[in-house]
């Protein structure tokens, strides 16, 4: 079908001004790190998920693949059209509708364009609690935290965005409409579809609705900024956070000197404490069901027992809520503090908590042989064992070349270590474009393979997502013959 029937068949099941085809569509075409700009056929807008089934089905006709997309605030590239000009995306921003909220069930039923912060904000005003936490929740969607099964800050205890997801509605590769939003929190009928569909990136359907599980308001937060002599002092600090604070511990961030020292330097109107005196910090955050004063107390005893036993050197607690969201704006800074320093490498990986000092004094030590003046940021989710270990080019090089000749080289460097110690190239992120050739190279081949299978199965024209996750290529491969 030429390209002017598609769109015109497009128009007319959405209304012109929901076919983007003209103008500036930067914002759906250029991933969030600007590493790639792609060209969209178009970019569709669909209201509803029987417009979203239409849509699909109107791209089967034509043989036209489809990028769904949320906020666009993935890591990975699996969000933007390819450069063809040939694929159409399908952004779910004006689905983003609160469809019930079953505060008996501890449940939120919610279109999958729905921002993130948005619906943290209806639960807290039900006096409810949505976990899920990310420095971008003022735009990622729930259709692409659930997409790439999004970790965050609150990990740690609510687990990632899977486990907080008790049913989805999807519309398949071919535009059937599958609804699973029970709502259930037992249902052993056969395979758990749900989470085939959490965290494959848009490649095997388009999520468009989700029944997400609620929690409790806790009665207070505690938020302290905590000084460390070392990473190992991290780890350790953590097992003391598990015993003294149970599932109070919400959330346990770390980061490294040169990290607050970015925030320090693009941000400068936030205080940052201790960046100039200890290696690492940690934001750690103790949720009470009973009052702020238990809240407080839990947290000091704490960090006394912390100083007593050497794994702190100071802290700064929290007065107030203002203070409070001072110490974990640090945190959700770095990245933006990161790209205001120029493009970068970035390492998502996970590796046993209690390996990780090991994992980067090595990394940090292999590095510093193979590329003598690169500057690391590190920091993450230490209470989940996952580190944002990146990698900014030394001051004096220009960025874009070192990315263009160093990349490949520095992350064989730590890719082989996190293969060493058993982790994963990616913890929260997923694969997307930029991660595919890695994937093929560190997951199993009876793993890979189980995964060509799936994809051939819901799939079988390769027209969800292409090349995101798995290559191009092994979408002319026979999953069942080779
Ligand atoms: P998009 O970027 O639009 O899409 C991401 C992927 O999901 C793509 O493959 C896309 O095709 C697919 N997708 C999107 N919507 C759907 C749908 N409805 N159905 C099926 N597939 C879909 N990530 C973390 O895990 N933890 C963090 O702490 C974190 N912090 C961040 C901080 C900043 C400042 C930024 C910019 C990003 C951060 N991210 C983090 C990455 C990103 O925000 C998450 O991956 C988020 O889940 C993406 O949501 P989105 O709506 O922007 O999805
Ligand atoms: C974070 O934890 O801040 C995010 O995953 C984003 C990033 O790593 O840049
Ligand atoms: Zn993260």
């Amino acid at each position: 079908m030429p390209h002017s029937a598609f769109l015109h068949t497009l128009r007319e099941l959405l209304g012109a001004s929901h076919v983007l085809t003209d103008g500036d569509l930067s914002a759906y075409e250029l991933d969030w790190r600007g590493r790639e700009r792609g060209k969209a056929l178009a970019v569709v807008r669909p209201g509803s998920t029987p417009e979203v089934a239409a849509v699909v089905k109107a791209c089967v006709a034509a043989g036209v693949s489809m990028v769904p997309q949320g906020g666009n605030t993935g890591m990975v590239v699996g969000s933007t059209p390819d450069a063809s000009g040939e694929q159409v995306v399908i952004s779910l921003g004006r689905m983003n509708a609160v469809r019930k909220l079953d505060a008996d069930n501890l449940t939120i039923t919610v279109d999958a364009g729905c921002v993130l912060q948005n619906l943290q904000t209806v639960c807290e005003a039900a006096g409810l609690l949505f976990p899920l936490s990310l420095a971008s929740q003022g735009s990622c969607t729930i259709g692409g935290n659930l997409g790439t099964n999004a970790g965050g800050t609150q990990v740690v205890r609510f687990g990632n965005t899977r486990d907080l997801c008790l049913g989805l509605e999807v519309v398949t590769p071919q535009g059937e409409i599958w609804d699973g939003l029970t709502g259930l929190r037992k249902d052993n009928t056969g395979y758990d579809l749900r989470h085939l569909f959490i965290g494959s990136e848009g490649t095997l359907g388009i999520i468009t609705a989700a029944v997400m599980k609620l929690y409790p308001a806790p009665r207070a937060k505690m938020t302290a900024l905590v000084a460390l002599p070392s990473l190992a002092a991290a780890v350790q600090l953590l097992g003391l956070a598990h015993g003294h604070l149970g599932a109070g511990l919400t959330g346990f961030e770390v980061m490294g000197q040169f990290a607050l020292s970015l925030v320090h330097k693009h941000f400068p109107q936030q205080r940052v404490p201790f960046f100039q005196t200890v290696p690492y910090c940690v934001v750690l955050e103790n949720s009470d069901t009973e009052s702020e004063a238990h809240a407080r107390a839990q947290l000091e005893t704490l960090l006394q027992a912390a100083v007593e036993q050497g794994c702190a050197v100071d802290a700064v607690v929290a007065e107030n809520i203002a203070q409070a969201r001072a110490l974990w704006h640090i945190r959700e800074s770095i990245p933006l503090a990161q790209a205001k320093e120029g493009l970068n490498i970035k390492h998502d990986i996970s590796i046993a908590v209690s390996r990780i000092p090991d994992f980067v004094a090595q990394a940090e030590a292999a590095l510093a042989r193979s590329h003598p003046g690169i500057r690391l940021v590190n920091y993450g989710h230490l209470g989940d064992g996952n580190l944002h270990f990146n990698v900014q080019a030394p001051v004096e090089a220009d960025a874009q070349a070192f990315l263009r000749d160093e990349e490949g080289p520095i992350n064989a460097v730590v890719y082989a270590l996190v293969d060493a110690f058993n982790g994963s190239i990616s913890a929260e992120h997923g694969i997307g474009s930029l991660k595919r050739e890695k994937l093929a190279k560190h997951k199993s081949p009876v793993a890979l393979d189980m995964m060509r299978a799936i994809k051939q199965a819901l799939d079988p024209h390769h027209l969800m997502n292409p090349g995101r996750m798995l290559s191009p290529d092994d979408s002319l491969r026979d999953a069942t013959n080779h």
